[in-house]
């Protein structure tokens, strides 16, 4: 199964994709992922990201396109996967499109995941990010805190905040998918693919939601 997920900065995307990771055994490919581990080893890849990510701004789409292209042609993908965070403009999704037909494959689900913006603001001030990223775990002082401050429940990793988690970039990120990503929901829903989930309430309610939506 190919699975999208689309959702605002801080909609749960991440989070949901590690539990469907679990339940579907199928990889998740984050675009925010590639850029951060590319810039924990100096990659000029990852430097170039970085420059973008900080200011709340999108990578060029040539840059993601290429990102992608070498993840989708490993050889893991069998069973299917779940690109989180990506595609993130029109021109991303029509090249994404050109992939799958190219590799006689196509999506099966685009879910969203509909969060109101100023939720998002909190969840994002309050997140925690595993630091070990073999484990990526995302946790929330408020909503989702850990058992251990500042250790990851999974793998004992210390957490930190990312870079881009300040007010000032959280609304940059807001104003950049309000207008230049959540143009895909049409997208996605004119193809008939789009699955919208209401993202607010327990975690484990809105993971029942979306295997609902796609199982
Ligand atoms: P990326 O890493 O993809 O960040 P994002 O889209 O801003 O999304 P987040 O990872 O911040 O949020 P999420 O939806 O995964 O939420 P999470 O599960 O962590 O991208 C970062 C940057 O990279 C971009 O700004 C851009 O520069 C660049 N980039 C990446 N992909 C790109 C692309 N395709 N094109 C161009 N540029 C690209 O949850 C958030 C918090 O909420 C956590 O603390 C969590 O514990 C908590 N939480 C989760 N669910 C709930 C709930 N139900 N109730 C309460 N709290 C909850
Ligand atoms: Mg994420
Ligand atoms: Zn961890």
């Amino acid at each position: 199964m190919r699975i999208i997920l689309l959702g605002g900065p801080g909609s749960g995307k991440g989070t949901q994709a590690k539990m469907l990771v679990e339940k579907l055994g199928i990889p998740q490919i984050s675009t925010g992922d590639i850029f951060r581990a590319a810039l924990k080893e100096g990659t000029p890849m990852g430097l170039k990201a970085k420059t973008y990510m900080d200011k709340g701004e999108l990578v060029p789409d040539d840059v993601v396109i290429g990102v992608v292209q070498e993840r989708l042609s490993k050889p893991d993908l069998d069973k299917g996967y779940m690109l989180d965070g990506f595609p993130r403009t029109l021109g991303q999704a029509k090249a994404l499109d050109k992939m799958l037909e190219s590799q006689g494959k196509s999506i099966n689900h685009a879910v969203l995941v509909d969060v109101p913006d100023e939720e998002l603001v909190k969840r994002l001030s309050g997140r925690r990010t595993c630091r070990n990223s073999a484990c990526g775990a995302m946790f929330h002082v408020m909503f989702n805190p850990p058992k251990a401050d500042g250790v990851c429940d999974i793998c004992g990793s210390e957490l930190y905040q990312r870079d881009d988690d300040n007010e000032k970039t959280i609304r940059e990120r807001l104003a950049v998918y309000n207008n230049q990503t959540a143009p895909l929901i049409q997208y996605y829903a004119d193809k008939d693919l789009l699955r919208k989930v209401q993202g607010v309430g327990p975690i484990e309610e809105i993971f029942g939601r979306i295997e609902k939506a796609i199982l």
